[in-house]
């Protein structure tokens, strides 16, 4: 088996500056991401987004992973730059190891582990949905234990208890689309070009939530499902357009803002459930779809409400990015979790 000979490592007295150093990498999906991180402070985080799949309407995975092989040695330069930081300046190496696609996922490890061994330095596996919870420790005012955090992506919508950075359950989930899905699949009904999160955000902007209605699930517990609101948003289009070629061009703001609004309502409810359940009022968001404007708006009204401590990652953290994997790589440093290099990326994986 191989190993890089973590057991001879030194972690116990990390740098010659002062601080843990950690480069992290990211590159589950379409985004090549490195960051470096100091002492749970973020010193860069530079992200190569791949435009290459828009006119796929969706992410083509073999292009996903060609496009890192070609970003990840000029990200990892430039991240490095920023941060004033060189090689010997790291403590350890940290990558993304699960989920995503495994093309992709394999660059990320594969040069995350060839770095750790030509440096003798501790690896770090990072589960990507661990990580984007916990990017709501990354800027001040950061949540106290125990919090609640709804993780709202292109693959996953979960709700999570945080009891501490390693001690993360998950207490809901998706039984069939994430969200990101729903606004992403209505988005391509619309015949608007991928990711089409970002589109119905810009769009629902100027329209009326309340213009349309769509079917939201009765799904019991603290679970979620989407697949029925995506048919119902095709059925009512294909009998709209059927009476009216125009339909679409005509009602594009208020039928971007009433599916929004729809998938607002359908996420919140869970919220407010899990919060009730739980009795936690320190609540989170995350993932690329806690981008999403009206979502950070309706989340904030609702934390007013009922008396909530609310958090929501600053923009550039709550899509995909490696500052999140190096947040969450500084806590597993702390607690010395590290992995050997017979660690393999996966495409799907056990929330560890
Ligand atoms: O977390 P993320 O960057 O990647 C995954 O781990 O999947 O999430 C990507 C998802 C896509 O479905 C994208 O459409 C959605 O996040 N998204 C948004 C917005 N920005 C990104 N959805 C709604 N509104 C946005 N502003
Ligand atoms: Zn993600």
């Amino acid at each position: 088996m191989l190993t890089n000979k973590i057991e001879s490592q030194d972690i116990s007295s990390p740098s010659k500056n002062s601080g843990i150093t950690i480069l992290a990498i990211e590159s589950s999906c379409d985004e090549t991401s490195a960051s470096v991180c100091r002492d749970g402070a973020i010193l860069s985080n530079y992200t190569a987004n791949q435009t290459v799949h828009e006119k796929y309407g969706g992410v083509v995975p073999e292009l996903a992973s060609r496009a890192h092989m070609q970003n990840i040695v000029p990200v990892v330069d430039q991240a490095l730059l920023s941060a004033n930081c060189k090689l010997s300046n790291l403590d350890a190496i940290a990558f993304t190891q699960s989920p995503g696609l495994i093309g992709s996922l394999l660059v990320g490890a594969q040069f995350a582990k060839s770095l750790s061994l030509a440096l003798n330095k501790p690896l770090i596996a990072v589960h990507h949905m661990q990580a984007h919870v916990l990017a709501n420790l990354l800027d001040e005012p950061k949540p106290n234990f125990p919090f609640l955090c709804l993780t709202v992506s292109g693959g996953h919508t979960q709700i999570v208890v945080a009891h501490s950075a390693t001690d993360l359950k998950v207490i809901g989930e998706t039984i069939d689309d994430a969200a990101g899905e729903a606004f992403d699949k209505s988005a391509k009904i619309l015949g608007l070009s991928y990711p089409g999160g970002p589109l119905i955000d810009k769009y629902a902007q100027a329209g009326n939530p309340h213009a349309f209605k769509f079917a939201e699930p009765q799904i019991d517990g603290l679970n979620f499902s989407f697949s029925g609101l995506k048919t119902s948003v095709l059925y009512f289009l294909q009998n709209e357009v059927k009476q009216n070629s125009r339909f679409i061009e005509e009602n594009l703001v208020d039928i971007c803002a009433s599916i929004q609004s729809t998938i607002i309502n359908i996420l919140l409810k869970k919220v407010k459930k899990a919060a009730l359940q739980t009795g936690i009022t320190n609540i989170c968001i995350a993932g690329g779809v806690s981008a999403n404007s009206g979502l950070r708006k309706a989340f904030k009204e609702m934390g007013q409400k009922y008396k909530w401590n609310t958090f929501i990652p600053a923009f550039e953290y709550c899509t995909d990015n490696a500052a999140m994997i190096a947040i969450t790589a500084y806590y597993k440093y702390l607690t010395g979790d590290f992995s050997d290099l017979s660690v393999s990326a996966s495409a799907k994986a056990e929330w560890a």
